[in-house]
């Protein structure tokens, strides 16, 4: 079976459910944070080594910040500023490549350092890319792009005929290749804003699990599953064809 996987390129990752894990277990929601950001190191060393050349992580929604101010702090000041060592650590020890996408805007000096520290000093590696969706929003990028398109017509640098689909693509937040499989935890069947541009084509997985809770053998699965999918992106396959 292992020879027969399919692998995919771009793994995108809806880590949900980290709240309703503490919660079962007594324990407060900045707890059930903790033990996502733990699990997220073990479950990306894992998918990398199975050969996933690029992990897309929602992290923090635009719309995260209708949450209470202790939570949002213990996310932004905590794990990401807090840990700084040991997401560099982590990163050059795996070989690494962790991009930011999302506004910036609303986002404090020092969480802006420590994302610039992370990407400044992995720019070189080129194997594992982790784009890191942080204040990320897919209809803000969506915007955020058409006004720089605007820009570049207004300029005269970019002629409004030549604009398609791939010229378009070039002004979103990264230039990564199309999210293949797209997992969500926590039984959770919906997008939320998550990269729509790039999902248009992907497979969609929903595991019930909770994310601090969804380990290799889960990730196994979620490839298993890929793997009898029938991606025709929008033609027919061989196997159905009748006329
Ligand atoms: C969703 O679960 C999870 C989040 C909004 C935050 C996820 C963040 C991390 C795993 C760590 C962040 C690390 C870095 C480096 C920035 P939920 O709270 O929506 O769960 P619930 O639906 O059960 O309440």
């Amino acid at each position: 079976m292992e020879n027969e996987l399919k692998i995919p390129s771009h793994v995108g990752i809806i880590v949900d459910g980290n709240g309703r894990w503490a919660k079962a277990r007594e324990l407060s929601r900045s707890k059930g944070h903790e033990f996502g950001f733990q699990n997220l190191q073990k479950l990306t060393t894992y998918m990398y080594r199975k050969g996933i050349k690029y992990i897309s992580a929602y992290l923090f929604s635009t719309e995260n910040f209708k949450r209470s101010d202790n939570e949002v702090n213990f996310i932004m000041n905590n794990l990401l500023v807090g840990r700084l060592k040991e997401i560099l650590e982590f990163c050059h020890k795996e070989q690494i490549k962790a991009l930011f996408s999302g506004r910036h805007e609303k986002l404090s000096a020092k969480v802006l350092k420590a994302m610039d520290q992370i990407e400044t000093e992995t720019k070189d590696y080129r194997e594992r890319i982790f784009n890191i969706c942080f204040n990320y929003g897919s209809h803000a990028e969506i915007v955020d792009a058409t006004k720089k398109i605007v820009e570049d017509v207004q300029s005269g640098k970019l002629k409004i005929n030549d604009l398609d689909e791939k010229i378009f693509s070039k002004y979103l937040y990264q230039q990564l290749p199309p999210v293949d499989l797209l997992i969500r935890t926590s039984g959770e069947q919906r997008i939320s804003n998550f990269m729509l541009w790039q999902c248009s084509y992907a497979e969609f997985y929903f595991p019930k699990t909770l994310f601090p809770d969804f380990k290799a053998e889960d990730f196994d699965e979620a490839l298993i599953e890929y793997t009898k999918r029938d991606r025709r992106f929008g033609g027919i396959s061989y196997e159905n064809e009748s006329n």
